[in-house]
This record gives structure tokens, sequence and C-alpha cells, in this order.
């Protein structure tokens, strides 16, 4: 029995050492704390060969596995560079995507937008690949909680996944605001949860001061994704176009004050304090969850480009290429939004930290605010059509640079995967 036990504990020691001395090989991904906000990083490699040649597919594209010069990279500071292969799918290949972001379908005359891939400065991120997702995410199951952005990302996802294999509607509800699907070849589970500002909002004035609805926010409630989502493996969370809009909050069911809502009683405590609570809240009630074990992402706000005016007053997005990252820089609103997201994410870390919850950052600011070419703009709908859509600035034309968010998503999962496989080796022997 002893002598079992003492050959279990040599062989248990030696798996351990060489599971080690392996992912120190051949792991080239890793995760760097600083300042508490933790950076997807990835060794760099001494050569400049590119993971992306001309007569390379996407679904044969690997991350690089071997070890470089060691130093670290932030996969999210970089510029975009032109792949000439891109894009991926079609609006006639993927049925997934929505009617306003099909600019193609819609006669969007240039193609130059499609023909970019995100850079980071000292490293390459491989482009995604479908079957190596699928088989990431076997029994997994993957949620989006957010706006119509959110959507929009997912529906990219989709269009990719359907390279490989198409879904079935499993749809709890027939109410499009929660939407399920599963990849059953794959027992993988996609949701998205519709859920503009989080917490639990209703329209109280289609109108409001603006025309543009005056919304009640329940700053301490969040909305109806937070009874559903601890089954959920992977929770990527945004938010944020809709803040700009009227708003009046509530905590503790009384009103404490609004944003733009133009009543001589209530106090303008600005967008950004509802921004704020709306986010402190979804994390305070993720981290407040019952037998949840999954990943949190955050996607960080995806800037708008609206010029000449503002998205109510003319304002549109008529650029063609994407800006150098010395052509701009992250300032204004789009600043404050992303600062506070920051916050409000390391504080739900720290708090997360101590009941093993995992908060991960997907830190596409950057990446996004460099491009104003990426937006339906006018080619939302048919140009004869008698609709009430302003020139969309905000969301982004299926196939197109919102694709980036899922290059970045196959490699945060792939580190993840890498992280846990570490952590049960140690939880093991030690
Ligand atoms: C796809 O876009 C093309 C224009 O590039 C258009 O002619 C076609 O009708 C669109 N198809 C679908 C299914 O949206
Ligand atoms: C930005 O950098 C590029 C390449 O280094 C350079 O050609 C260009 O002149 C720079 N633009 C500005 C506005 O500094
Ligand atoms: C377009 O919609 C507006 C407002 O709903 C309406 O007054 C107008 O008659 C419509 N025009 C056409 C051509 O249908």
């Amino acid at each position: 029995m002893e002598l079992l036990f003492e050959r279990r504990r040599i062989l248990l020691l030696f798996l351990a050492l060489t599971s080690t001395v392996l992912l120190t090989i051949i792991t080239p991904y890793y995760y760097y704390r600083k300042s508490h906000v933790q950076y997807v990083l990835w060794e760099t490699s001494t050569s400049t060969s590119t993971s992306v040649s001309p007569s390379v597919s996407p679904e044969s594209v690997h991350p690089r596995k071997i070890a470089g010069s060691g130093r670290m990279c932030n996969a999210f500071s970089g510029e975009w560079v032109p792949n000439p292969n891109a894009p991926y799918y079609t609006n006639e290949s993927c049925w997934a995507i929505h009617e306003h972001q099909n600019c193609r379908k819609y006669g969007r005359p240039d193609a130059e937008f499609l023909k970019w891939r995100w850079k980071p400065n000292d490293c390459e991120l491989p482009l995604f690949n479908a079957a190596q997702f699928l088989e990431i995410l076997r029994g997994k199951s993957l949620a989006f909680v957010g706006d119509s952005v959110a959507r929009n990302h997912m529906q990219s996802l989709m269009c990719f996944l359907n390279r490989v294999t198409y879904p079935v509607d499993v749809s709890h509800t027939s109410d499009e605001k929660y939407t399920r699907w599963s990849y059953t070849s794959h027992s993988f589970t996609l949701a998205f949860f519709l859920s503009q500002f989080l917490v639990k909002a209703v329209e109280a004035d289609q109108n409001g001061p603006t025309n543009t609805g005056l919304f009640n926010l329940l700053l301490d409630e969040p909305d109806g994704w937070s009874t559903q989502i601890s089954e959920f493996d992977y929770v990527i969370v945004s938010a944020g176009h809709w803040f700009f809009r009227p708003m009046i909050f509530s905590e503790k069911k009384q009103v404490v004050g609004c944003h733009f809502c133009l009543r001589e009683n209530i106090k303008d405590l600005t967008k950004y304090y509802g921004f704020r609570m709306a986010f402190r809240t979804a994390f305070k009630a993720l981290n407040g969850l019952n037998g949840f074990k999954g990943v949190i992402f955050l996607r960080t706000f995806a800037p708008s480009h609206f010029e000449g005016g503002d998205w109510n007053n003319g304002g549109n997005c008529l650029r063609r290429m994407p800006l150098r990252n010395n052509e701009t820089r992250l300032d204004g609103f789009n600043l404050e939004l992303y600062m506070i997201q920051m916050e409000e994410f390391r504080r739900a870390e720290k708090e997360g930290r101590e009941r093993g919850m995992k908060y991960r950052l997907m830190d596409i600011t950057e990446a996004m605010l460099l491009r104003p070419d990426g937006h339906p703009s006018i080619y939302g709908h048919w140009p004869n059509e008698n609709v009430t859509l302003y020139n969309d600035c905000v969301h982004w034309c299926l196939p197109g640079p919102i694709d980036t968010f899922n290059d970045f998503l196959l490699h945060m999962l792939m580190m993840e995967r890498r992280g846990r496989t570490a952590d049960s080796i140690s939880g093991r022997v030690y």
C-alpha cells in the first residue's frame, strides 16, 4: 500500500516536472499582472515572418508555439496592417448577419475596409480558426451580455463558425432579447442576453428631452441576464452606447439623479455616473453568483466615429481607411468611459479574487478607435427605404473590423486553457 503511494507520488512529481518543463517551452502565452489589470501578453519572436501569408487560409494558421526572445507583448497595442486575404466570410456564406450591418447587401461600394488585420506592436495576433475555437469550447458554453454591439460581435463569431458547422436555435423563449444556439456537433452553447444598460431599465418616455427616449435605470438592480448566467463557462460583458441617452437613475428605489433629463428637481449626475454604477452592479452580481465557475471577460468600449455632427444631427462616418496609431488618441468621452471600465474592472477583480472569480480584459478600445472606416453609415438599409435610422457609426459592418474581436477571443481562451492546466497540476501535487 505504502509502496503504491510512493510510486504514485513519484509519478505525479515526474508528471508535474515534465509538464512544467513542457509548458515553459511550448507556452508562448503568459498573463502579466500590471497594477491589477491583466494585459494579454505573449512572448515575441525575433523573427519577422508573420503567421499570415497569402497562400495560407486562416484555418491553417497556428499560433506561434516556440518561445522567441522572451520579451512580453501587449496584444492590444498595435496597428492595422494590410491583409489581402480578408474577409473570411461574405454576406452570401453567412446568414447570421444582422440586416443593419449587412453593408455589402445595401450597396456599400468600397471593399478596402475589409482588408486589414490587427498587428500588435511586438508580436502577431493569429487569425481566428473556427475548428480550433470549437475544439476548445467542446462541451462548454459562452454568453454575451450587452447591447446590439455585443450581438454584432456574436454574429461575427457565428459567421466564422459557419465555416465548420451550423447551430440550432435552442432559445428558451421567443423573445429576441435572449437567444441561445447549440452547436450540437461540439456540445457548445452560445447565448446572447440583450441588456443595453446591464441593470434594470424601462423606457419611461419614448421621446424625452432629445427625442431619443428617457430611460429609468435601477442602478443597483442587475438586469434579467443575471439570473440565467451562472451556468455559463464564459461570459463576455460589454455596454456603453446607450448611456448617451437621457436617463433617470434610482438606487434603493429612490431617484438619486439623472443624465440630461432636464428636470428641475433632479440633479444631473452625468452619464458617467450611470455607466460606472451599472458596471459596478453587473460585476457585483457576477461576484455574488452561487456555483459560478466561469471566466468573466470585460470587452471594453468600442468607440463610435461620428464626424461633422452628433449621431442625431447629421454626424456621419465617411472615412475609407483605418487610422494610424499616431493620427489619433483616446480622449473626451471615449477616454472617460474607458477609464471608468478599467476602474470598475479592477475593483471587481479584486473583490472577486477571494471568491475565485476570474476576470479577463478584452481591451479592444485602441484597436477600434483606429477604425472609423468600419461602420455601416448609410449602408444599413436600402437607400429608398423609409426608415428613421441615423447614419450608423456605432455598429460594425459584417464582415468587418469587429471580426478581430474573435481573434482576440480565441487567443484569450487558449491562454485560459493553458492557465487551467497549470493550475490543476500544481493543485494536485502541492
Ligand atoms: C450580398 O452582397 C451583394 C453585393 O456585394 C449583393 O448583390 C447580394 O444580394 C447580397 N446577398 C445577400 C444574401 O445579402
Ligand atoms: C505616423 O507614422 C507613420 C509611419 O511611421 C508616418 O509615415 C506618418 O508621417 C506619421 N504621421 C503623423 C501624423 O505623425
Ligand atoms: C415616410 O415616413 C414619414 C413618417 O413616418 C411619413 O410622413 C411619410 O409619408 C413617409 N414617406 C413615404 C414615401 O412613405
